[in-house]
């Protein structure tokens, strides 16, 4: 049945992307599988290695813990979307739910979190499991950690924590958790085996987003959850973050390191991948019968890719502004070459930055590119004569560019200083 195109109803808005005979943007920087109308892992290309690497150690033992490294955007989330596909075809239950991390998370948050994606994805797994007792006591708790705000309850749920535990003093929904979270899950395991699944996967994600203190909080939760939960037989953890803050959550505290060996750290996708990647896009949307275009030429796609050092969200964003701004003057049927993107780019770019920061911070960009070119790295030291301000200051520009999306941080090799570099958004103001 040919499928009704929403574009050719009457009144629908113009969709700039059909110029290029596409029903939507191939240049999306969504997460692959994951969310509620999420695009598919049929998109998913590369990292095979990886992928082997990960599943080794899920297949290799009955529980297991892996923590998975990589600097922004350059593909860890998706990987691990895609491992747990695999997961499921071996076997294991995983859902496409990830379990986040935030700045103010307490150790009840997280087992909370733990637990409802665990209960999740036994019913998803199994819907006629939720009359088993285990399910039922863990949904009390999965109640209780979902209505409960950080600062205490939000909604009634009095008596279930005395429901749960049969303590003779009164229980605070956090205390229920504590005390029974990890016996429920525990049972939950047992639960899990008993259904002839060889184990759960469950998924840790976007401890990216945390500062470097709140780094230092989940490596103290890591510790505390090591023995009640994470050692647990039938589970297998998957931890994805930044380079650094896995590193400070996993390496904190020796109790955790030696659960966590070692950190698969992802490095930037060979740009043949890239490459695939999003051929892959362009033939999952190209409207039925109709001719391929890539919107942006592949060269300039290539051209493009090493100054985001890896960053496919940041370059797809680029892409996909790039498109934006030129589809009026793309010629029909035709993609669009690098040096009109370019300009494009560095025009909309260099407005962005001239409004985002204030007369301090672009002298000191300017600085940074007149003092040795824009690809360069920079260290805290030697910023120092080019910027002329206290250690103090440099670090908080640095720390404010960061932030603002123009310098990057490399991972730190081992006692060397950190080094600095301009992010691809830089590079495309600064040329
Ligand atoms: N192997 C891959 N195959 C196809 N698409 C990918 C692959 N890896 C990443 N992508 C795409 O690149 C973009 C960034 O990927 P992802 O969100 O996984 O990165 P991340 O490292 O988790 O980013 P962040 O640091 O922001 O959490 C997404 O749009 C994703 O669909
Ligand atoms: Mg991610």
């Amino acid at each position: 049945m040919p499928e009704i195109d929403p574009d050719d109803a009457p009144g629908a808005l113009p969709n700039l992307w059909r110029v290029f005979n596409l029903r939507e943007s191939p240049y999306f920087q969504e997460t692959l599988g994951s969310g509620h109308r999420s695009y598919p892992l049929s998109l998913f290309v590369g990292r095979a290695a990886e992928t082997r690497h990960i599943l080794a150690t899920i297949g290799g033992s009955r529980s297991s813990r892996q923590a998975i490294g990589g600097p922004t955007g350059v593909g860890k989330t998706t990987l691990v979307q895609s491992v747990k596909a695999a997961a499921i075809t071996a076997g294991y239950w995983a859902s496409d739910e990830l379990v986040p991390f935030y700045e103010t998370d307490t150790t009840e948050h997280i087992l909370g979190r733990l637990l409802g994606a665990l209960y999740d994805t036994i019913l998803a797994a199994r819907p006629k499991a939720s009359h088993h007792a285990a399910m039922d006591a863990a949904q009390q708790l999965v109640r209780v950690a979902r209505l409960t705000t950080a600062g205490g309850v939000s909604v009634s749920i009095l008596g279930v924590g005395g429901g749960v535990s049969k303590g003779t003093t009164p229980i605070t929904p956090s205390g229920a958790m504590l005390l029974d979270g990890p016996r429920v899950i525990r049972d939950l395991l047992d639960l899990v085996h008993e259904a002839g699944a060889r184990g759960v996967v469950l998924h840790l994600n976007n401890l990216e987003n945390l500062t470097e203190r709140a780094a230092d909080r989940a490596a103290d939760i890591l510790r505390s959850l090591r023995d009640p939960v994470l050692m647990l037989d039938g589970l297998h953890v998957l931890l994805v973050g930044t380079t650094a803050a896995v590193a400070t959550a996993t390496g904190a505290h020796a109790q955790v390191r030696s659960v966590f060996p070692t950190t698969l750290t992802l490095e930037a996708m060979p740009i043949r991948d890239v490459q695939a990647m999003l051929a892959a896009r362009y033939t999952y949307l190209t409207i039925e019968g109709r001719k391929l275009v890539p919107p942006i030429a592949h060269d300039a796609v290539a051209t493009l890719y090493p100054l985001f050092r890896g960053d496919l969200r940041s370059l797809l964003t680029a892409l996909e502004d790039g498109a934006r701004l030129l589809v009026g003057v793309a010629k029909l049927g035709a993609s669009i070459g690098l040096d009109e993107l370019r300009v494009a780019l560095r025009q909309r770019y260099d407005a962005i930055l001239r409004t985002r920061l204030d007369a301090r911070r672009q002298a000191q960009l300017d600085a940074w590119v007149q003092q040795g070119g824009p690809s360069g790295y920079r260290t805290q030291k030697s910023l120092r004569p080019i910027w002329g301000v206290s250690q103090g200051a440099i670090s908080n520009a640095l720390a404010d560019l960061e932030r603002q999306g123009y310098v990057v941080a490399l991972a730190r090799e081992g006692k060397e200083p950190i080094r600095y570099v301009l992010t691809g958004m830089a590079r495309l103001v600064f040329g």
